[in-house]
């Protein structure tokens, strides 16, 4: 019996390894499709190093979106690195205050002084010396350096991570992988325009590149996209589970004074929320407080209605269940000795915007003003 139907020779092409012709591609995008940000210089500019690392440290753990208010303020308030070493650290915090993760506020500051004192108010230029300025880490040192500086340097945020992960189909799982995806980006990172490349990483990882619905069709690098030509790009880069956060629980006090203040108090500047305002609580444990050992935290001796419902809010190592207790106390009411008096200060209603408040203090705030 002849052979009448010949196979088809389907041969595979040779998928060619992401390389220089992948980052021409990818550079060739950005330069149509670039996301036009306020810390962003003019296409072909050079960024202005304030800005780079002003928004560097902002954006870590957030989102663009969330950023762009913050950095606004933050940079018509105090404008050069100078006038931001020159601040009132209370007044960086209250300004930081809704951002989260607020050492990061404090190792701001803290730079910006160095910056001004040990490099007469000018941003070092290499990586290296980046690094070894206060709350300056290896991320945002390569990120300033090539960003502002022009350096072959390689930031990799978890954007760049996850598309160098789907370009090289790597398939260890996060976080063990991180070296291995940042040699790979390294691989990539050209000579010149490390900048716009560590930028165009971004944004692809922002837009097509996103991590539930890749959109590979529309995507310049789909040609030398291993992930993409397996057919797994969703699935990377997998990412061990982690474990559930514990939770913990506690009580708050609301306290109102009769002319419409609100009783706060500055928390340790050590530690979590270090140096913020806060509304007074019990510690935070691995169980509701029963109410009369709750009651020995009240800031104020007095009768407390209890708020109805609880105010939830996720840290990063834990989640935070809270009672809302409110009162409404005479002007002058003692504080009571386990309120550490010498902390706390009556705020009228209408500065609560501009204090050093959490969100997780505004949300008790208002919560516990809400009318029942
Ligand atoms: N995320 C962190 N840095 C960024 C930048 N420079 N551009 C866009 N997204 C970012
Ligand atoms: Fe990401 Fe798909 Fe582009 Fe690969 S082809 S880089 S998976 S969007």
């Amino acid at each position: 019996m002849g052979d009448t139907a010949k196979p088809v020779a389907r041969r595979q092409l040779p998928l060619r390894p992401a390389g220089p012709d992948t980052v021409a591609a990818l550079l060739d995008w950005y330069d149509r499709e670039r996301r036009d940000l306020p810390w962003r210089g003019k296409r072909g500019r050079r960024s202005d190093p304030y800005k780079v690392w002003l928004s560097e440290v902002m954006l870590q753990q957030t989102t663009v979106k969330a950023v762009i208010p913050f950095y606004e303020r933050f940079l018509a308030r105090w404008p050069t690195v100078e006038a931001l070493a020159a601040a009132n650290l209370d007044d960086v915090l209250a300004a930081w205050a809704g951002l989260g993760y607020y050492s990061r506020a404090r190792s701001l500051h803290k730079c910006a002084q160095a910056v001004v004192a040990e490099h007469g108010g000018q941003f070092p230029r290499t990586e290296a010396d980046l690094v070894a300025l206060p709350g300056i880490g290896p991320y945002t040192a390569a990120a300033i350096a090539a960003i502002a500086f022009g350096e072959a340097a390689t930031p990799v945020d978890g954007n760049i991570e996850r598309v160098v992960a789907r370009l090289f189909a790597v398939r260890h799982p996060l976080p063990a992988a991180k070296r291995e995806i940042k040699r790979l980006a390294e691989t990539l990172t050209p000579q010149r325009r490390a900048g716009d490349f560590a930028q165009a990483m971004m944004d692809l990882g922002a837009s097509l590149c996103s991590s539930k619905n890749p959109s590979c069709l529309m995507c310049p690098l789909q040609q030398d996209c291993h992930a993409h030509a397996s057919g797994i790009a969703a699935q990377l880069p997998v990412k061990l589970v982690k474990p559930n956060r514990p939770v913990r629980y506690g009580m708050a006090f609301l306290a109102l004074s009769e002319d419409g203040q609100v009783l706060l108090r500055k928390r340790p500047e050590a530690g979590l929320l270090g140096g913020m305002m806060e509304v007074p609580s019990t510690e935070w444990g691995d169980d509701w407080p029963p109410v009369d050992q709750a009651l020995i935290a009240q800031p104020v001796r007095t009768d407390w209605w209890t708020v109805p419902g609880a105010v939830s809010h996720t840290f990063t190592h834990f989640r935070l269940e809270l009672v809302v207790l409110r009162a409404i106390v005479p002007v002058g009411a003692g504080l009571t000795f386990w309120a550490s008096p010498e902390r706390c200060r009556w705020v009228p209603r209408r500065d609560l915007h501009a204090a050093a408040l959490p969100s997780v203090m505004r949300k008790i705030i208002a919560h516990g003003l809400k009318e029942h």
